[in-house]
């Protein structure tokens, strides 16, 4: 067989946030999706990094809050036929790689990486830039970038899509593949490539990015009249203060879905008659809404279908940690070789 006939494999993890909304999809989900039918894909629900940051959990359980997410996965079009779909806490192997690669893992790769930083900053558990402060975090938190490059050398991933948040973390895990495979003088594990996931401008309904956190989210599970109230009263151009007051879209957040939406006869239309005055933002906002509630249509479709079978996702992810944990085994045994452990 040639090497360009065997599937490259692609490994990405999303923290379980719950149900997940159009900003979710419109970024990292309709990629995996895309990706689905060209790779050997491994998409897992990340629910050890979510303990990371937050080690006691809330109201709803990071059991319940990985189903939601997992049903709107396979809502989206996410395929079990066609991708791993799995639970990163089911394969224990992680874990095992974590440790195995935090013995080689100088710890000022940890102390410097911004990604963290900014993530403890945003918590409020650190004040400032400066790697000091990094002795305030938990060493589980530290460490979030060791097992996220266990999470990816453990499927010997050729390429990971992410945003360009989680670059930092694909940095390391390169560095550490390389570092593991010229300490042991095996090639164990490939280098891996970054796959920049191109994420459009989503704005939830007050104009700022769209968040669970910020309550201004539309959700995939969402109903079309909640969509359709969500969306006729999302922030525009604040100009347009009166009906005939004149606007420019470009100012205006809804608009930024009317580009994902539209099609280029409307984006015309739209941008003509906003910056005359021409329509209001309403009606405008309408020939908008209309699109999306069509594109959530089949989405809700499937949604139905999978809650009226409630073993549906558990049987899905078992199936999926079945595969991943025989992919993930076979490493391991060639890694605690190349230590100088025994294989199994
Ligand atoms: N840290 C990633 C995020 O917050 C999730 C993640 C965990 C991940 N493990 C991964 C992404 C491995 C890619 C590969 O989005
Ligand atoms: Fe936005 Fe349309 Fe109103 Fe212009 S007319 S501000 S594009 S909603």
């Amino acid at each position: 067989m040639s090497a360009a006939a065997k599937p490259k494999v692609i490994v990405s993890g999303m923290r379980p946030t719950g149900r997940l909304h159009l900003g979710n999809l419109l970024g990292a989900l309709s990629n995996w999706i895309k990706l689905q039918a060209d790779y050997d894909c491994f998409f897992f629900v990340a629910d050890w990094h979510t303990l990371t940051t937050k080690a006691e959990q809330d109201e709803e359980s990071l059991r319940e809050r990985s189903r939601d997410m997992v049903i709107d996965w396979l809502a989206a079009g996410l395929d079990p036929a066609r991708a791993v779909l799995f639970r990163q806490s089911a394969i224990k192997e992680h874990a095992e790689l974590h440790l195995l690669l935090s013995m080689i893992i100088p710890t000022p790769w940890l102390l410097r990486n911004p990604t963290v930083k900014e993530q403890a900053r945003e918590l409020g558990l650190i004040e400032g830039d400066d790697e000091s402060e990094m002795t305030r975090i938990n060493f589980g938190h530290l460490g979030y970038p060791v097992l996220q490059s266990a999470d990816i050398l453990v499927y010997k991933a050729d390429a990971v899509p992410v945003g360009i948040d989680q670059a930092p973390h694909i940095e390391i895990t390169r560095e550490v593949a390389r570092r593991f495979n010229h300490l042991y003088r095996r090639e164990v594990f490939p280098e891996p490539r970054t796959l920049l996931t191109e994420v459009p401008k989503i704005p939830g309904t007050d104009g700022r990015k769209m968040s669970k956190s910020f309550n201004n989210a539309v959700y995939l599970s969402d109903s079309t009249e909640d969509v359709e109230k969500k969306l006729g009263r999302m922030m525009t151009d604040p100009r347009r203060v009166r009906r005939n007051d004149p606007g420019d879209p470009e100012d205006c957040p809804a608009f930024n879905l009317h580009k994902i939406f539209c099609t280029a006869d409307e984006i015309d239309f739209v941008t003509t008659n906003c910056r005359s005055a021409g329509i209001g933002c309403l009606d405008c906002k309408r020939i908008m809404i209309k699109h999306v509630v069509a594109f959530l249509e089949p989405i809700h479709a499937r949604r139905a279908e999978i809650e009226n079978d409630p073993d549906h996702v558990d049987a899905v992810l078992e199936q999926g940690n079945l595969c991943a944990r025989a992919a993930a085994q076979a490493t391991m045994a060639e890694v605690r070789e190349a230590v100088g452990l025994p294989r199994d």
